[in-house]
Parts: C-alpha cells; sequence; structure tokens
C-alpha cells in the first residue's frame, strides 16, 4: 500500500548507510516516491550520485550551495513528505533532533516537518546504550516520533551486541504498516497457508509445492489493514509475517483442529493453504527399508478431512474465501468447488501458467464470486491480496 506514497529518506553517516540504497530500492518497487536527505558524514560511505540514481530524484546534502528551483529548500522537503524515515539514524543526529539542533540539511527538514518520523537506529551497542543517547530515544518517543528496534549480531567493529539496523526489508515493512489505512479493523481473519506434510515414517512424508507465500501475504497485508489475523501454517521455509496469532500446523488433520479452534469467533477464513487431500494408511514407526521383505512397492492412502467443506457447511455470519490451483477446465473446477464447499468467493490459478501458482512471488488468477468472473492480469502476491481483501470488505459490507 506504498504506491504514491512520498517517503524522505533521512541519511546519516554510520557504515549501516551501506545498506540504505537498499531501502530506496524498495520502497520504489512497491511504488513509493522517495526523496533522499544525507548528512555530510554520510557521503564519506556512500555518494549522493547513488541515491540520485536509486531514487530517479536530485539527493540533498548541502543547505546553501544548490539551487535546484526557486523554493526554500529544507521547507518544501519537509512539506512534500508523507514520512521522514532516517535510516540509519546515529546517536550524533538522534542527539541533535532530540535537542532541537538544526544545523545541516537534515536536521533542518525535521525541524520543519510536521509528518510522522521514523528512525532506525545503526551504531555501537555502547553507543546505543549510553545513557545521553538512551535518553534521547526517549524525547523522542515521548515526541511520537517511532523509534525501531536494532538487531543483536557482529557489529561492523566486531564487538557482539545490540546496535544493528534492521534489514531493508524490515524497515519497509515498518513504513508501509505505518502508512497503510487500517480499513480493516475490529474484524478477525483466520488465514490458512503453505503445505501439510503427511509423514510415511520417521524420515519420509508427503507433501506438495506449496511455499506459504500467497497465504502470508494475505496475512501480511490483512494484519497492516488493521485486521486482527490468526495464520494458520503447514512447514515453509520462508518468515513468517507479524501476526496476532501464529499456529504451527503439520498435518491435513492438524490444519483441521487448528482451524476448528479460531473459526466460530472468526468473521473471514481463507484458505489459501494447500492441504493434502490423503494421507498413507500405515504410518511406520521404523524406517521402511528398500531391501528383501521391506521393499515399498505400494502405498495404501487414505482419504483427509475436506477442512473448507466442514467448515463451510457450518458458516453462519463467517465469510468464506477459497483457492484452488487447477491445470485444466479452471472456470468449471473453480465453479464447482464454490458450489460444494460453500464459499462466497473462490480465487483460481493456472498452476500450468508461468508465473502463477506454487512457489512464485506473483500469481495469474481468476476470481469468482456468487455473480461473475473476473480475470486478472499477472501482479505480485502482495498486490493480489490486497485485491482480494478488497473485494472482501466490499462483500462484508
Ligand atoms: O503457497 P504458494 O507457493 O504461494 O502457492 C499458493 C497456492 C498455489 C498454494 C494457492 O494459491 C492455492 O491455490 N491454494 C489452494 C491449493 C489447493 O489445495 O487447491 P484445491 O483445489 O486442492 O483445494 C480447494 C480449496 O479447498 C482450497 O481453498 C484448499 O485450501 C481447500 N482444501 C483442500 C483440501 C483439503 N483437504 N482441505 C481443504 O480445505
Amino acid at each position: 500500500m506504498l504506491k504514491g506514497k512520498k517517503v524522505l529518506l533521512g541519511v546519516a553517516g554510520g557504515i549501516a548507510s551501506y545498506k540504505s540504497p537498499g531501502i530506496c530500492s524498495l520502497l520504489r518497487k512497491n511504488g513509493a516516491e522517495v526523496k533522499v536527505v544525507m548528512t555530510n558524514n554520510a557521503t564519506e560511505f556512500v555518494t549522493p550520485l547513488t541515491f540520485q540514481t536509486m531514487s530517479n530524484n536530485v539527493c540533498h546534502v548541502e543547505m546553501f550551495n544548490q539551487l535546484f528551483n526557486m523554493d526554500v529548500e529544507h521547507i518544501s522537503l519537509a512539506k512534500w513528505a508523507d514520512i521522514i524515515v532516517i535510516a540509519p539514524a546515529t546517536a550524533n543526529v538522534i542527539g541533535k533532533f532530540a535537542n532541537g539542533i538544526a544545523d545541516d540539511m537534515l536536521t533542518t527538514v525535521l525541524m520543519a516537518s510536521r509528518c510522522p518520523v521514523m528512525i532506525a537506529p545503526g551504531m555501537n551497542t555502547v553507543m546505543l546504550e549510553s545513557e545521553a543517547n538512551q535518553k534521547n530515544m526517549k524525547t523522542l518517543k515521548d515526541r511520537g516520533v517511532i523509534v525501531l528496534g536494532t538487531a543483536t549480531d557482529v557489529l561492523a567493529c566486531n564487538d557482539y551486541g545490540s546496535g544493528k539496523m534492521l534489514e531493508p526489508s524490515e524497515i519497509v515493512d515498518e513504513i508501509d504498516s505505518l502508512l497503510t489505512e487500517k480499513d480493516l479493523s475490529g474484524k478477525k481473519f483466520v488465514i490458512t497457508a503453505g503445505p501439510t506434510i503427511e509423514p510415511l515414517d520417521p524420515v519420509r512424508y508427503l507433501t506438495n509445492h506449496s511455499s506459504g507465500k500467497m497465504g502470508y501475504a494475505l496475512a501480511n497485508c490483512a494484519k497492516k489493514r488493521g485486521a486482527h489475523v490468526t495464520l494458520i501454517s503447514g512447514p515453509t521455509s520462508i518468515t513468517p509475517p507479524k501476526v496476532d496469532n501464529f499456529v504451527n500446523v503439520k498435518t491435513t488433520r492438524d490444519m483441521f483442529d487448528a482451524v476448528g479452534e479460531y473459526f466460530e469467533d472468526s468473521d473471514v477464513l481463507i484458505k489459501a493453504a494447500a492441504p493434502a487431500d490423503y494421507r498413507p494408511k500405515n504410518y511406520s514407526e521404523e524406517k521402511i527399508k528398500k531391501t528383501a521383505k521391506g521393499d515399498l512397492n505400494s502405498l495404501e492412502m487414505e482419504k483427509n478431512p475436506d477442512i473448507a467443506r466442514h467448515y463451510g457447511a457450518m458458516k453462519k455470519n463467517q465469510l468464506i474465501v477459497g483457492f484452488a490451483a487447477e491445470s485444466n477446465n479452471i472456470y468449471e473446477y473453480a465453479k464447482e468447488k464454490l458450489e460444494k464447499k460453500n464459499f462466497d468467493m473462490i480465487v483460481v490459478n493456472n498452476i500450468k501458467k508461468e508465473g502463477a501458482g506454487f512457489g512464485t512471488d506473483t500469481n495469474i488468477v481468476s476470481i469468482i464470486d456468487r455473480e461473475k468472473v473476473d480475470d486478472l492480469e499477472i501482479m505480485s502476491k502482495s498486490d493480489l491480496a490486497n485485491e482480494i481483501l478488497d473485494r472482501v470488505k466490499r462483500l462484508m459490507s
């Protein structure tokens, strides 16, 4: 939801400034307009030209020696921004900002702004924890500035401790959360994601290609839009978004139980997971051997519960969105599932198309409800998640 947002990125002179072009790039990829103000010290680490190129805008450093237009530059920059983000924020800049010192372009813009300000500190542990810096950060927090945390790691000075600036993706996520309208607040979402796995013996299991990306994108966007989110996920290798309630499951029966725990109290259930439809009938406590008598030539399977169908039949006021992964007759099969599982809407992807379905960062889907079929263009899973949530919101109202 960063499309069209104006972000003023302030870069202070810490070693973490080498990551700041990454923030600039990610913001622009997400549709934001970016302008950059650097301190003189920051230019010792990264050149203004880097930011000029990444932001496609003039990079501001000096107060007096550049005349780009007839505006008073620090005032027009401060008025232009929807948010000012300082990353990295050094102890020096934090100290100046907290104490009302405006002696360069960055601190003057800060002084002249009324928009939200977020700072991402990046410094040595002792400097971070020093009494002066802690006091200055508290002053800023009390004034409404959003002060992000830091990570604990081996730092540039070889000390191990806190003070490492957050990663660009984490900072951009925080900016996105802050600027996104909370139009789903008060609504409880249960979202399933990822595959399920069905063990065969202590070593082996059956599963599918779901990465969890689609379900996690939905959970992330719903949370940013203010919903209370329970994310029920099968095993994945990607980092879960920050939600209210993250429930890890393994098998389809685990997922069935977990959905049962939260369904009644929910407003919306979104079934983006790809649960295994079958499981091995007999689980072997010992590893199945591939020699002589123990050879595995065939597998006897039994059916798993159909989670969506079960809770679809039970629904009262809940709205249910299903997914379908199809490789042929996609409209026909999807409409059949919409009816059978009592969905209000189904999102169907043709998994044979490049850029759609399992594991990709994009998806190509058709969204079918009781009135119409809409074929959507290829888009990122995050944009698709917001599109689905917009439709859910319309159906709820
Ligand atoms: O995780 P990604 O890599 O990002 O991939 C996303 C995705 C392709 C997994 C996702 O977009 C998707 O299509 N999910 C549904 C996959 C699937 O199981 O489709 P299906 O046609 O078999 O099932 C239809 C619906 O019933 C789904 O909402 C499914 O969650 C649900 N179902 C299926 C089987 C079962 N036993 N219980 C269920 O609730």
